[in-house]
């Protein structure tokens, strides 16, 4: 039985309860890369989405206020690399107080052949072209054109839900 039933008003009340509701909806961790004027970035995130197949393509948020959202809007290439569930570690470094270079201080970092830095050992990594986007209040919204693909096996990815990290357990049927 539900205990706790919201019902919000007005856009700061509703930001409220979403932010409260958004606790319960489960995404999978990735670390967003771009290189751009000779330095190389990189970003934590959840707000990512599969966008259309045709072309292969992709979406992702950036918060105005992140390092990375500069570069991207001036049009950097950028690479999603879906993390694993033991590279927590990484996910904090990436949303953390160090920037720039000193993110890519752990974990299996190499450079692709289009020049996208992307992590050996990630579940996945998708190499975009930076087509598309737009601004919508707080974030930025860009559309990669999925050029490449690195996925690996078994399935494992960190998952993050309610503030805290974890890994996907099947349930029955
Ligand atoms: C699990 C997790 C998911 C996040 N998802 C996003 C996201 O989708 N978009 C975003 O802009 N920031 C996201 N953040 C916050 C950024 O990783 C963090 O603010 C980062 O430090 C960006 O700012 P900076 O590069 O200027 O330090 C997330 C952080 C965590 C821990």
């Amino acid at each position: 039985m539900p205990t706790d039933i919201i019902t919000a008003h007005g856009p700061a009340l509703v930001a409220a309860a979403l932010r409260k509701g958004l606790r319960s909806l489960a995404k999978a961790v990735v670390v967003i890369t771009c290189q751009h004027g000779g330095q190389r970035h990189a970003m934590t995130a959840t707000a990512v989405s599969e966008l259309s197949m045709d072309p292969p393509s992709m979406l992702i948020c950036v918060n105005k206020t992140a390092s990375l959202f500069e570069p991207l809007s001036q049009g950097a290439d950028f690479c999603i690399n879906i993390l694993a569930a033991h590279q927590a570690d990484i996910s904090a470094l990436c949303s953390g107080k160090e920037k720039g270079e000193a993110r890519f201080a752990i974990g299996d970092w190499r450079q692709s052949a289009l020049g996208h830095a992307y992590l050996a050992d990630a579940q996945a990594s998708f190499f975009c072209r930076n087509v598309a986007n737009m601004t919508h209040g707080t974030h930025g919204v860009f559309i990669g054109e999925v050029l490449e693909v690195i996925d690996l096996s078994p399935i494992n990815p960190l998952v993050y839900m309610d503030g805290r990290y974890g890994s996907f357990v099947s349930g029955q049927g």
